[in-house]
């Protein structure tokens, strides 16, 4: 049992590992600012978790003095740091808001700890950025495409920088493209703006019978002409965040993990799956490419294989079925 200090716990996965925590009986004292999300589930967890779930309203990258309270008085093993904003386009028209909110927030954490608390950082693939040499390992090189991106470069930065001074123990997970629901389907991808991202716009279609989704591109170099990603179960992410935590005590300074399936899928092979498993009927309507966006990027997940004994479970029919499933048990 662990006391662990969850940032971002009100977001779609900092709200799902609260939840898978809280299961296994960790302490958990979550901080959020609502700025893209709803205290829906923080009440939910205060009245189903209510002897394990504390909860502050805060917005990290300002209230440093709160958060040193918080820290003092709660005396976290680890800090699990999922708050941040994570539009890629939205990064490019407000870049101070995305450097103040998700750098700031990463300084103000390292400035209130010591080695008495690990710290475990939500990356993100786009540190890749567009790069030729598929799959990505974590040797692979580091390059930003948005100013998102150029924010996950810095914190890790700043991470490995206080790591080493101040000999704090840091793992950052690189997540892929995490998709679905946990399985107990208490929980579903939120939104407060409109989704960007291919799962949430298909739910959006399917909620309100669209009937169309809009596919960036069909001139590809790839096996049928749409872009690949790797798709991953919110639940394998939130079980490769269990293992980084249990894995942080043989860790010196810091390391860094992919968290994907090693499986490149394409905008067609998930619209198809989502089609067949829900029996749903979304028409594809090509467009032309997206912006900034990437042709191919999928992980070499090898390092977390070994070193975390961690391997994704979940297949491509499972995270479309649980993606919808989630949303249809929460309408209900
Ligand atoms: C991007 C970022 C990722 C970030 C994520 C969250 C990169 C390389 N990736 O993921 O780091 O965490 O956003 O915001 O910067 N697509 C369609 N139609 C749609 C929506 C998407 O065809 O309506 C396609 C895209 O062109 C892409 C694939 O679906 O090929 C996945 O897109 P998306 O879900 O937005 O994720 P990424 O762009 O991979």
């Amino acid at each position: 049992m662990k006391k662990i200090l969850v940032t971002g716990s009100a977001g779609y996965i900092g709200s799902t590992f609260t939840y898978e925590a809280l299961k296994r009986h960790h302490i958990i004292f979550g901080l959020d600012n609502f700025s893209n999300s709803t205290p829906k589930y923080i009440d939910f967890f205060k009245e189903k978790f209510h002897e394990n779930f504390y909860f502050s309203e805060l917005d990290l990258s300002i209230s440093k003095i709160d958060l040193k309270k918080i820290i003092f008085s709660f005396k976290p093993d680890v800090i699990l740091h999922f708050a941040g904003l994570k539009a890629v386009g939205e990064s490019e028209q407000k870049p101070d808001l995305y450097w103040k909110n998700n750098v700031n927030a990463t300084l103000n954490i390292l400035d209130c700890i010591d080695k008495n608390t690990d710290l475990i950082f939500s990356s993100s693939a786009t540190v890749y950025g567009n790069s030729s040499e598929q799959p990505l390992n974590e040797k692979s090189r580091i390059q930003a495409t948005s100013v998102y991106g150029e924010t996950k470069i810095a914190s890790e930065k700043l991470i490995k920088e206080a790591s080493l001074s101040k000999g704090i123990k840091a793992i950052s997970l690189r997540y892929f493209n995490p998709v679905a629901a946990h399985k107990d389907f208490v929980i579903s991808e939120d939104y407060l703006n409109k989704p960007n991202n291919l799962m949430p716009k298909l739910i959006e279609s399917a909620k309100k019978n669209l009937n169309s989704i809009d596919i960036y591109g069909k001139d590809y170099a790839t096996r049928d002409g749409t872009g690949e990603r790797d798709y991953i179960h919110i639940q394998d992410l939130v079980e490769g965040h269990l293992k980084a935590i249990e894995k942080l005590k043989a860790i010196e300074n810091i390391e860094f993990y992919n968290l994907g399936t090693g499986n490149p899928i394409s905008v067609l092979e998930l619209i198809d799956t989502f089609n067949r498993v829900n029996k749903l009927n979304i028409k594809k309507n090509f467009v032309a490419r997206r912006k900034g966006d990437v042709e191919v990027c999928y992980a070499d997940p090898s390092k977390a294989i070994h070193e975390l004994g961690w391997k994704a479970k979940y297949n491509l029919a499972e995270m479309c079925r649980d993606a919808w499933a989630a949303v249809n048990y929460e309408l209900k």
